[in-house]
């Protein structure tokens, strides 16, 4: 179990090689996404491989750093890859980097993900705005010891997607002509894909897109009360609904050709939180 004390250790860290610059908006980029930290303006990069208590993040499509500096004139913190649960990290562990984040004063959350189709009725490079989450079968990232200084025990989770984000996310889409769906973003821990028979489980309790990402991140993010924005693109159909072989190679593969216009979305969203 982490103690503030370590997260404060982190975050120290970082601000030795920052210095004054403060975040104020957090970027956590999925799989093939991390392209949009190429964007950064004036980029102080951190691997996390040098911060204290940090783990590595080793899935492919993942570069493993922070870029801290600039993009349409927010100050930002962008995770060009996360740590996931099936690395074999624990759920406090794939959360603690954006709790150090916090720390250093972030305080709105843009997630990314990519994501599998429940729905047949969508498509392949649909982009879903996530409007809620459901998460049976992994623990928390809290579960343990509560750290009074990221926020209570116990707290709310009815808005976990800020919904004047999800408003501006719909405006923004609209006036670029990008068709956006909304729905609920499962959680499952990988690393396997889904069997058919979860997908069938999954749509029956009302999911519209699989992931093995995000939910750790935002339920550590709206304790530390964080507004949060959460895209999925939808790199496949998921199992059963899928007539394709599903592979890491072609997650990453749509995510790469539908960087143009998931970035712009992304961006225009940015410039206005
Ligand atoms: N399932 C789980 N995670 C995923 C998928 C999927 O179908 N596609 C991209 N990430």
């Amino acid at each position: 179990m982490f103690r503030i004390e370590d997260y404060r250790k982190s975050a120290d860290y970082i601000k030795s090689i920052i210095g004054e610059f403060t975040p104020d908006i957090l970027l956590i980029l999925g799989s093939g996404l991390g392209f949009i930290g190429d964007l950064v303006e004036n980029p102080v990069f951190v691997d996390y491989g040098s911060i204290p208590n940090f783990k590595k993040s080793t899935a492919p499509g993942h570069a493993g750093r922070f870029v801290f500096g600039r993009i349409r004139g927010k100050n930002v913190a962008v995770m060009q890859g996360r740590m996931h649960y099936y690395e074999g990290y624990s759920m406090e562990e794939v959360a603690y980097a954006l709790r150090t984040v916090r720390l250093l004063g972030a305080g709105k959350l843009i997630v990314t993900n990519a994501a599998g189709s429940v729905r047949p009725d969508w498509k392949i490079g649909d982009i879903m705005l996530i409007s809620d989450h459901m998460r049976f079968f992994a623990d928390s990232p809290l579960r343990g010891e509560n750290i009074e200084e990221f926020g209570p025990r116990f707290f709310d989770m009815s808005s976990a997607y800020t919904p004047k984000l999800r408003e501006l996310a719909k405006e923004k889409a609209e006036s670029l002509g990008i068709p956006l769906r909304e729905g609920v973003y499962m959680y499952f821990a990988g690393p396997q894909f889904e069997t058919p028979a979860e997908i069938r489980a999954a749509s029956i309790l009302g999911a519209d897109a699989i992931g093995m990402s995000t939910v750790p991140e935002v339920t550590a993010a709206v304790q530390c009360g964080m507004e949060i924005l959460g895209l999925s693109l939808l790199t496949n159909m998921a199992a059963g609904i899928s007539t394709t072989v599903l592979s890491g190679e072609e997650v990453i593969a749509e995510g790469q050709k539908a960087s143009g216009y998931f970035s712009k979305l992304v961006l225009e969203c940015l410039e206005e939180m």
